[in-house]
């Protein structure tokens, strides 16, 4: 590293100091007499200041000639602008060009997504792609913190699988030497194993479906949190998925502020946020989907705009809970009380963001289990080690899984989950 080299990060601790910082040009304005460079460095932004008469004429025309994202290392004094973004510019003492950049394929006009996804690798240099990445890193550190300051232990389920979580429509085939593989759907049956061990645990991986949709909630491959918890039931597994949620939005609210503005998001609807979260059971959602104009019987499973229709009438996240165990996964636990629905529920975001996590009481009865292994067709050979949790020391127990980018996608409030992943993974896209 140079001497004196910093961030643009730190620059409010250098005030009044001439410092280097590494970085790229993201805009540049220029008058006779001065040019205006604005720079990014990946910690953020600044504009550095040069002044014609102020520096040797070499520098000058360094500063003149640099390109959009052109790479260079500039040296000058930090002081106070309460007039800048950042509320901090650079008078340039000197300019050092590593490298001119020839025609950047993304200009400041506007470009179609196609392109844009095309040039992923270097459309995540726009602010707006930071801020959305900066935003996504601060979820998931809220998330181990939430989990590892109570007690959970962290598990790593397998990503190669020999049988199915979710179903089986949806799965992404592979060889493993000569048996079939398939990647992971979901950690939920091997973190159920691991909560029989170890009380409280939570796994956050990459999950992976072959869903032929191309709607804005759906990628191929996506993160999943997915804690299991021992003793407990449906209902307090609800409580910790209120606190978990409102413990994200907040942690969002204190740490990422000038990211959200950078994305224009309405932030008074996340200060919303916090729990208890209302609660409706299926037969409630049918019937005032039913009273609102909505062709839809009972037994059907909601679509997007049934989604949206319901999470309208609430400012905060909203349960749907106990669904017909028939439009359900095989492992739910049936209602005691009414074995024809099952104790589970699905959050749902506001604004039109749809499910963010899918959780369930689980089957804990071996005999139960097995009866849903035939009127499912899974093979008893491929779940035996599964059956086993519930042959030796079954207790009640239940958990959930939350979909990161839709997470990111409602926090952000971005019109599509394709903007918080790195290098989203779609239905006809798998470049860059
Ligand atoms: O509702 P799902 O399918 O639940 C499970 O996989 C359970 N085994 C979880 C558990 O209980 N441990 O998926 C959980 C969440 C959804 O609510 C959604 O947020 C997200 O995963 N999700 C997707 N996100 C993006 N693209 C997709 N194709 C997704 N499918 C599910
Ligand atoms: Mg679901």
């Amino acid at each position: 590293m140079r001497a004196n080299m910093t961030t643009i990060r730190e620059v409010h601790t250098k005030v009044g100091q001439s410092v280097t910082i590494g970085g790229w040009l993201y805009n540049k304005r220029s008058s006779g007499k001065i040019h205006f460079l604005q720079l990014r460095d990946g910690s953020g932004f600044i504009q550095a200041v040069v002044v014609k008469n102020e520096v040797p004429e070499a520098v000058w025309e360094a500063a003149g000639s640099l390109t959009q994202e052109s790479s260079l290392y500039v040296t000058g004094s930090i002081r106070q602008d309460t007039r800048s973004a950042g509320g901090y510019e650079m008078s340039v003492e000197s300019v050092e060009v590593i490298q001119l950049a020839v025609d950047y394929p993304i200009t400041p006009k506007e470009h179609g997504v196609d392109y844009l996804l095309d040039h992923r690798h270097l459309w995540l240099r726009s602010p707006r792609q930071r801020a959305i990445l900066v935003i996504r890193a601060q979820i998931i550190r809220a998330i181990r913190q939430f989990f590892d300051e109570r007690g959970f232990t962290l598990v790593d389920p397998p990503i190669l699988t020999p049988s199915s979580c979710e179903g089986t429509t949806n799965l992404f085939h592979t060889k493993y030497f000569d048996e079939d593989a398939y990647l992971t759907q979901s950690g939920q049956l091997y973190m159920e194993a691991a909560a029989m061990a170890l009380g409280r645990v939570y796994s956050f991986g990459p999950t992976f479906r072959a869903e032929k949709s191309k709607t804005r909630r759906h990628l191929i491959e996506f993160w999943m949190i997915e804690p299991e918890m021992a003793f407990v039931d449906h209902e307090e597994s609800l409580r910790i998925q209120e606190q978990f949620v409102e413990h994200i939005v907040k942690s969002v609210l204190a740490h990422c502020r000038a990211e959200l503005e950078t994305l224009g998001r309405d932030v008074s609807r996340l200060e919303k946020v916090e729990s208890p979260f209302p609660r409706l059971s299926y037969d409630e959602a049918v019937k005032y989907l039913q009273d609102n104009g909505h062709e839809f019987a009972w037994g059907e499973d909601f679509g997007a705009p049934h989604e949206t229709a319901i999470a309208e009438k609430y400012d905060k996240p909203v349960f749907i809970t106990q669904y017909p165990a028939e439009i359900k996964a095989f492992y739910m636990k049936p209602n005691p009380e009414r074995p024809e629905v099952v104790l589970c529920a699905d959050l749902i975001a506001p604004e039109g963001y749809g499910e963010m996590i899918g959780g369930s009481q689980r089957i804990d009865d071996p005999e139960l289990l097995e009866q849903r292994f035939a009127s499912h067709h899974l093979s008893k050979e491929a779940y035996q080690w599964y059956l086993d949790l519930r042959r030796y020391g079954t207790v009640p127990h239940s958990g959930f899984g939350l979909g990161l980018e839709r997470t990111v996608a409602w926090i952000c409030g971005l019109e599509h989950v394709r903007e918080t992943i790195p290098f989203p993974r779609l239905l006809n896209r798998l470049y860059p």
